[in-house]
């Protein structure tokens, strides 16, 4: 697990911010679950035989023996906390946004992280195609924040219970009959998960699937129909899209809409975020069913991608003002006067050190902020400060029981 630095945050924060405004924006509300929860809780629902609770969840007793997990996805954990507390009785859909850690035990790599942060959606009790667009089109939202040149919107069906199983024996057969020719994962996994040879990286299992019979021409009327709409939405969206027949998702509690959003730079190596619907999802965990649909942004991914493009992003230290000061009196005024534009809702940092003005002035400079306050001997007795506007230079003088109001006015107005 790794430590996220200030020139990492940047970005994060960056990304977090345009998610939040995007994810409210389309009536989302934030929820965050606990980093622990029983391990059953993914079992159930991410698949026993997958890689997420197989090899990389990290698993241990509890004092009392009981088997937790840390949490290596969200959307399990966001399920159960809506039917725990009742949200089932709320307006439907329930639309709840995240921001989380997710733990996964892999080797560490590059886009490849024991901890990493999703920025994710869940939506639940609703069923139309419509929701899979809002879904999908605020996941891109989200990403063309991030300014990358590349990315690609990756989408299938998966089919639901009731054609996916007729569509497994048939895939099941093709494999049996190519079996030799596959890696020894897919050779087992033609028993355990045979979707998932679709989506193998081994260069010769990818030759033998390239033939196999698809998921989309054998998809049952409901399932076709569903798929068709969304199609048509992104179309009339103006959502450039891909339909990928390999693309099925590691994660066993998807039906139908499965999506991923790719980074081309790397050749969609590594998914930039993923998502689908899950409507058998609460009754795995017991209850009636409801259905669902969310995604899962890979912020780690994201914003390695922003910096390997050296993506600019714009400024702001959330400072708005620099106080310099000369002298002793000077200095315990200024000292006074940040903290209230402090309190007053104003950015304001200042030298607590001695220094000389153009050293002072150096500082502002370099924080970027958009005004200086200026306290000398002459100001500090005459009760006045001088306001400088860093970009164009201009100079104006304030009485100094008038200033913190005046930086408010002109800050509100910087903001809107
Ligand atoms: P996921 O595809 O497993 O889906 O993860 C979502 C995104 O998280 C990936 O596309 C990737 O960008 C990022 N990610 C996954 N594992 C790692 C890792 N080890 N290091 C860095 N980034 C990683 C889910 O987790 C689903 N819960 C998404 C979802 C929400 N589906 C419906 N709702």
């Amino acid at each position: 697990m790794r430590d996220i630095l200030p020139a990492e945050q940047k970005y994060f924060m960056y990304l977090r911010k345009a998610f939040e405004t995007a994810a409210e924006q389309s009536g989302f509300n934030r929820i965050y679950t606990p980093t622990v929860e029983p391990a059953t809780l993914f079992e159930r629902t991410v698949g026993k035989s997958t890689d997420i609770v197989e090899k990389e969840m990290y698993a241990f007793k509890s004092k009392s023996g009981k088997k937790v997990a840390l949490r290596p996805e969200g959307t399990a954990s966001v399920a159960r906390a809506y039917l725990e507390n009742g949200m089932t009785s709320w307006p439907q859909p329930v639309k709840l946004y995240y921001e989380m850690p997710m733990f996964r035990y892999d080797r560490p790599q590059a886009g490849r992280y024991r901890e990493h942060w999703q920025f994710g959606v869940e939506a639940f009790g609703e069923k139309s195609p419509l929701l899979d667009v809002t879904v999908i089109a605020l996941a891109l939202r989200a990403i063309k924040t991030a300014g990358l040149s590349e990315t690609s919107l990756q989408i299938n069906s998966i089919g639901c219970p009731n054609c996916r199983p007729k569509y497994k024996r048939i895939l099941t057969r093709f494999l049996k009959e190519n079996e030799k020719e596959l890696c020894a994962d897919c050779k087992r996994r033609i028993k355990t998960n045979p979707l998932r040879t679709l989506d193998c990286k081994e260069k010769k299992c990818q030759e033998v699937t390239e033939g196999a019979p698809q998921m989309v021409n054998n998809l049952c009327n409901t399932c076709h129909e569903h798929f068709k709409v969304i199609l048509e939405y992104l179309d009339a969206l103006d959502i450039v899209y891909e339909i990928n027949p390999r693309l099925v998702r590691g994660l066993d509690y998807y039906i139908q809409t499965v999506f991923e959003i790719w980074n081309e730079r790397d050749g969609g190596q590594s998914a930039l975020g993923g998502g689908g619907r899950y409507d058998g999802l609460t009754e795995l965990l017991g209850a009636r069913k409801v259905p669902g649909i969310g995604f899962g942004l890979g912020a780690d991914r994201i914003v390695a991608a922003m910096m390997a493009e050296k993506v600019e992003i714009p400024e702001g230290t959330g400072l708005d003002v620099f106080v310099v000061q000369l002298g002793k009196e000077a200095k315990k005024k200024c000292f006074k006067l940040m903290f209230d534009l402090q309190n007053a809702g104003v950015g304001a940092e200042g030298s607590i050190d001695k220094g000389s003005m153009s050293a002072q002035l150096k500082m502002a400079n370099r924080l970027k902020v958009p005004y200086a306050i200026i306290i000398g001997q002459k100001e500090a007795y005459s009760d006045t400060v001088i306001l400088k506007d860093m970009d164009s230079g201009c100079q104006e003088i304030y009485p100094q029981d008038k200033i913190v109001r005046e930086l408010e006015k002109r800050i509100s107005k910087l903001q809107r």
